[in-house]
C-alpha cells in the first residue's frame, strides 16, 4: 500500500489571504524583469509583457475594489478610502510607465517611486484588509458569512 502525504487544504479565509499576498510578490517580480528587460534593451516583447503585467495589476486591484472593499469601507472607512486613492496613483503610474517604456526612456526615479508605492500598497493590505477578509470568509464556513464579503451591518 502507498501513503500518501496528507494534503494541507488551506481553510477559505487563510486561501483568500494567500492567495492575494502571493499575487502582489508574483505582480513585483513580474514589474522587476519588465524593468531589467528594459534597461537591457530587451524591447522586442516588452509591449506584449507590460499590457500583461498592466492587465494582472489592474484585475487586482479591480477584485479588491468590488469584493471586498464595498463592506470593508462599513467597518473602516478611512482605510478603505486610503487603499481607494493608492489605488489611483497606482493607475496613474501605470499609465505613466507605461507611456516612458513606449518612448524608451524609462525615467529611474519613477521606477523607484513606482516600486515603493506597490510595496508600500501590498504592506498596508496585508496588515489590515487581508486578516479583515480572511476573517469575514471564515465566517462563511460556519454558516455565518456570506460571498460576497459582508460586513456585520450590511446584513
Ligand atoms: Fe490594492
Ligand atoms: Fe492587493
Amino acid at each position: 500500500m502507498t501513503l500518501v502525504a496528507e494534503r494541507v487544504i488551506p481553510r477559505r479565509g487563510e486561501f483568500i489571504h494567500s492567495l492575494l499576498s502571493e499575487d502582489h510578490q508574483h505582480l513585483e517580480r513580474f514589474f522587476q524583469e519588465i524593468i531589467a528587460w528594459a534597461r537591457e534593451g530587451e524591447h522586442a516583447s516588452l509591449r506584449g509583457d507590460w499590457q500583461r503585467f498592466e492587465r494582472e495589476l489592474t484585475s487586482h486591484m479591480d477584485l479588491e475594489e468590488q469584493e471586498i472593499l464595498p463592506a470593508f469601507a462599513c467597518d473602516h472607512q478611512a482605510e478603505a478610502q486610503a487603499i481607494r486613492d493608492e489605488h489611483v496613483r497606482i493607475r496613474a503610474g501605470l499609465t505613466e510607465l507605461g507611456i516612458d517604456l513606449d518612448l524608451h526612456c524609462l525615467r529611474a526615479e519613477r521606477v523607484e517611486d513606482f516600486i515603493g508605492l506597490l510595496r508600500a500598497h501590498a504592506r498596508r493590505e496585508e496588515a489590515l484588509l487581508y486578516p479583515w477578509a480572511s476573517h469575514r470568509t471564515a465566517e462563511r464556513q460556519t454558516g455565518r458569512g456570506e460571498w460576497p464579503i459582508c460586513c456585520l451591518d450590511c446584513r
